[in-house]
């Protein structure tokens, strides 16, 4: 598959068998994440690989709520893994301070593409979650009072289509030399 392919092929998927996904699958993934560039090489990245079924489904329960017509397919990925914000390294800090940025959360973004783009590569399907309940992923996974869990990616084998994707023209998202 060359790299537009392979764009293309990621999507957010919504829909999954009950396959379950290989070891070697998700621990390609994390390695493609681990790869990723982050701002001072500061990594400030932890990957917490939920599937341990019961677990997993109680995380699942953390995307959504009755109210809310969103995210009710979760449950149906076998493996969530949750992305904990580490915190920059002191460069980063440094950084993030002089320039008003939050680098650990572009950082994050990008370890986790490199992740759902490996996870594609393998026939796998993904969906990035950033709606959860946050207090509640920390409790259930023990995760320390100052880290914040900023995305959840479901990964398992997809059973939706691919879509078309919508997206805005280039020509509203792009400019030459001048906004
Ligand atoms: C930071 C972030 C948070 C997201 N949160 C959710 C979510 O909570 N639920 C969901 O179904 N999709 C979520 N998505 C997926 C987006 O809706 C999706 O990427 C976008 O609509 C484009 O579609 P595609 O990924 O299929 O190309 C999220 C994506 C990102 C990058």
């Amino acid at each position: 598959m060359n790299f537009n392919d392979l764009v293309n092929k990621r999507q957010s998927n919504r829909a999954y068998s009950a396959k379950p996904v290989e070891k070697d699958k998700i621990e390609q993934c994390i390695e493609a994440a681990r790869l990723s560039p982050s701002a001072c090489n500061s990594q400030p990245w932890k990957f917490i690989i939920v599937d341990k079924p019961d677990l997993k489904s109680k995380i699942a329960q953390t995307t959504s709520n009755s109210l809310l017509p969103l995210n009710h397919f979760t449950n149906q990925a076998p493996v969530h893994v949750v992305l904990v914000n580490e915190g920059s390294n002191f460069t980063a800090i440094l950084g993030n301070k002089i320039k008003n940025r939050n680098f650990s959360l572009i950082d994050i973004g990008i370890a986790a593409e490199h992740f759902c783009l490996q996870a594609a590569e393998l026939g796998l399907g993904t969906c990035m979650i950033g709606w959860f309940n946050e207090k509640e992923v920390k409790k259930l996974l023990h995760i320390p009072n100052k880290k914040r869990p900023e995305l959840i990616i479901t990964i398992g084998y997809p059973s939706d289509k691919q879509r078309i994707k919508k997206r805005k023209k280039t020509d509203k998202i792009v400019s030459f030399n001048k906004y």
